[in-house]
């Protein structure tokens, strides 16, 4: 070996040693420090710590904290979320610093997550443009905010891999597949906490992980439903989001609403301590969600003094909203019903999270106005806004190359997203404000000032008044247009009809996805069904833009209109986003991350699904089906059109046959074989053929985002190794198992290519 590179190496490994020595150092200080504050620390005081209530701007359920800055100034509290701005927090921090006796900070959390004061596409749809950079740029900007607005928690990502579209909260997530899912997870901690989680950065948040565990599998798309799932099924499918999240160092982990198989999880030990803790070595802090422990007795857990207890006990640190810790646990201790160790464990847990963002030495560390108002909107942010939502974006389909629209041809725009503002931010849009959205009109008419495009609004988001007085209360602002549904159709069609092409654009308003909006029909309301039909009539050529926070069924929509965009909700920049991608200045290259049904009856609707012992074979009655429609999906996973089309080349494999251990290269070329440049996201998935337990038909194993100008051709390489092909055997085992493979390429989950190997 050459000298420089025993130098290198050694140099390595003293680095490596150094870090973790340095790491050792750090610890040994703050273990110093909490030991001396918590010496001080009565039992209240210690108990108050667990305390945290909403004050501020926003609820998210139905019990109000009350006495909040009395209770601080007492002592009876550890961080407050809803607060926000400089001045709102400095208020706050200043009670705690100037009227408590050990002046312990507060930490200031809030509900930021797709984006603070700039917002991004909801998070369903940052997920569909596949670009991990992308959504950590996205996280990052929003912690940049964040800090700047004065807080140092953000309760956020939201890993919950959900397959039932019917539950609203599908908007917030990244999806149906583990594997992507776990990718996100990592991006967005990264995001919020920095690359190398320092949480004494300015810029930098505590991460929340939520809502921990298996709150997208409640039964029949429900909110806040049941879960019932076996092991196995939580193992490979459910967890992974959150234990990538808990890898990647994210600080804070939201225990759910939701029970699992009859332990809620706000009481669940086996899920706080023994998973999270134990088996996952997870070193932070868990908060309850909104009233959670509170909602225990409504699962029938117990009275106040015992769901506090259980609560406790099972690993929660932080009690969201529902006021029983400081309610109960110190009367437990004195009853001698409960060890007084639990409540040390939790408040140190709690000291330990203020320590590392680094409070203790300036409690005032994320109040600059300077920084707020250089930080927030600006230009740099607004770009990125715009970029995220283009590349969530994703083309369903589009006939005929119907789009890009062309400017200089007669286009009518209809419908009640035209113009509309309100919507276009989504749902849990944090400290964003609907207001500064540029809708797609103001966007067409800065962009097109001298054309001529015509506008009919077509109809209301919604006629259903039972629905509008169930949205209205929170924020919707749906005005019913003075027109009757009947004249706004007829002046559409008449608009229509002087067109060459209508572009309708539709969708849910944006309370009808999100927390507390599960749906039993997930298509396009009514009375917006009736404009289609209509605009149908006509015979010209529509393309259909939507914005929603779900999969949505759309059989009618695909089989009568030419193309389709799912544009998600947008965000901030939606309109300037929309219009780039309508006229085609950007390519749209999204992916679906969740599976579009045909229908609500085919949910729960997957591609990774098990094959059954009866294989669907339209030639034979007892196979597995459905008799009034098709197995398959609407739009499958992974697929997303372009405006230029890629071929693939056959497959090829380094190696067919492998040992454990190896690795091999599979490989194809990807051609460019349309007219425009664009970027194609190349997926990856693997079969297992043969296993002690059953295997899913595919898995996404990987992929790669690749950009290809008209005509140009790349080969695009995959490595496997054989740690992709691990998987839970019958004794849920980690590890690999011999037998056939399939290895399959292409542009979506049901478009690919495939190969044959072996494991020895
Ligand atoms: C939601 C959480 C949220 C919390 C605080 C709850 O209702 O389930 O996702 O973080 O409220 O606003």
């Amino acid at each position: 070996m050459k000298l420089s590179k025993i130098v290198i190496a050694s140099c390595l490994v003293l680095t490596g040693f150094g870090a973790s020595a340095q790491k050792a150092a750090r610890d040994a200080k703050m273990d110093a420090y909490i030991n001396k504050l918590m010496a001080k620390m009565t039992i209240d005081e210690k108990i108050g710590q667990l305390n945290l209530p909403s004050i501020g701007f926003d609820v998210t359920g139905p019990i109000l904290s009350q006495g909040v800055e009395e209770k601080i100034e007492k002592g009876m509290v550890g961080g407050v979320f809803n607060t926000y701005t400089p001045n709102a927090v400095r208020k706050l921090q200043e009670l705690a610093i100037k009227k408590t006796r050990l002046k312990i900070p507060l930490l200031f959390g809030y509900d930021v997550i797709h984006g603070h004061r700039t917002i991004f596409p909801i998070p369903l749809g940052l997920s569909a443009s596949w670009d991990m950079p992308l959504i950590q740029k996205t996280a990052r900007a929003a912690a940049d905010e964040a800090t700047a607005d004065g807080l140092n928690w953000v309760f956020s990502p939201m890993v919950d891999i959900a397959r039932d579209p019917r539950w609203g909260r599908v908007a917030e997530g990244g999806g149906e597949d583990t594997w992507l899912g776990s990718q996100i997870a990592r991006a967005m901690v990264k995001g919020y906490q920095g690359e190398n989680n320092d949480l004494r950065r300015e810029d930098a948040v505590l991460a929340c992980v939520k809502h921990f565990a298996l709150y997208g599998a409640a039964e029949a798309g429900r909110d806040y439903n049941t879960v019932d799932m076996s092991m196995r099924k939580m193992t490979e499918t459910y967890l992974p989001a959150y234990k990538a999240a808990v890898d990647a160092g994210v600080a804070t982990v939201m225990s759910s609403f939701n029970e699992i198989n009859g332990v809620p999880a706000a009481a669940n030990h086996w899920l706080l301590t023994d998973l999270l803790r134990n088996q996952w070595g997870f070193k932070g802090m868990v908060a309850t969600d909104y009233t959670a422990i509170m909602e225990l007795k409504n699962h029938g857990m117990g009275d106040d003094a015992q769901v506090a207890k259980l609560a406790l006990v099972a690993g929660n640190d932080m009690d969201m909203v529902s006021d029983l810790f400081i309610g109960e646990l110190k009367k437990l201790v004195q009853a001698k019903k409960l060890d007084v160790k639990y409540i040390d464990l939790a408040c140190r847990r709690v000291l330990e999270s203020k320590y590392k963002l680094g409070l203790f030495d300036d409690p005032y560390r994320n109040i600059s106005e300077n920084r707020a108002k250089n930080n927030i909107m600006n230009a740099e942010k607004l770009a990125l806004a715009k970029e995220a939502a283009e590349k969530s974006m994703v083309l369903l389909k589009n006939d005929n190359n119907t789009l890009p629209l062309q400017a200089g041809k007669k286009i009518a725009f209809v419908g009640p997203m035209v113009k509309n503002q309100r919507d276009l931010i989504g749902n849990w849009s944090g400290a964003g404000d609907w207001k500064k959205a540029i809708s797609f009109w103001d966007a067409l008419q800065a962009q097109y000032p001298s054309n001529k495009f015509t506008y009919a609004k077509g109809c209301n988001i919604l006629d259903d008044k039972a629905l509008i007085d169930k949205l209205n209360p929170h924020d919707a602002q749906i005005v019913l247009d003075s027109k009757s549904p009947a004249d706004l159709i007829k002046e559409a069609v008449e608009t229509a009809k002087d067109a060459d092409v209508v572009v309708a654009m539709m969708g849910e308003a944006f309370g009808m996805s999100g927390e507390a909006a599960s749906r039993s029909d997930i298509s396009l309301p009514a009375n917006q069904q009736n404009l289609l039909k209509a605009l149908r009539e006509t015979g010209k050529p529509i393309v259909l833009v939507l914005m929603n926070g779900r999969p949505l069924t759309l059989q009618w929509e695909h089989d009568n209109t030419a193309a389709i965009l799912e544009a998600w909700f947008p965000g901030t920049k939606a309109g300037d986003a929309i219009a780039d991608v309508l006229f085609g200045k950007y390519n749209p290259s999204g992916k679906l991350s969740m599976t579009f049904p045909r229908s609500v009856g085919q949910i729960p609707i997957y591609y990774n699904a098990k094959g059954t012992g009866r294989p669907f074979n339209d030639e034979q009655k007892y196979t597995s089906k459905y008799l009034d429609i098709p197995n398959t999906p609407l739009y499958p996973f992974g697929h997303g059109l372009s405006y230029t089309t890629f071929g693939y080349s056959a497959i090829k494999l380094s190696k067919t046959s492998i040992r454990n251990g190896e690795r091999f290269t599979a490989t194809v070329t990807l051609n460019n074989t349309g007219k425009y440049d664009g970027e194609e996201t190349v997926q990856l998935y693997i079969r297992d053929m043969v296993g002690s337990v059953t295997r899913p038909v595919k898995e996404l194993k990987g992929f790669q985002k690749v950009f290809l100008k008209a005509g140009e051709s790349r080969t695009v390489t995959f490595n496997v190794s054989t740690d992709d092909l691990k998987f839970y055997d019958i004794n849920m085992k980690y590890t690999t198992e011999p037998g056939d493979f399939k290895l399959f390429i292409g542009s979506s989950s049901a478009d690919v290519k495939e190969a044959d190997f072996k494991l020895l």
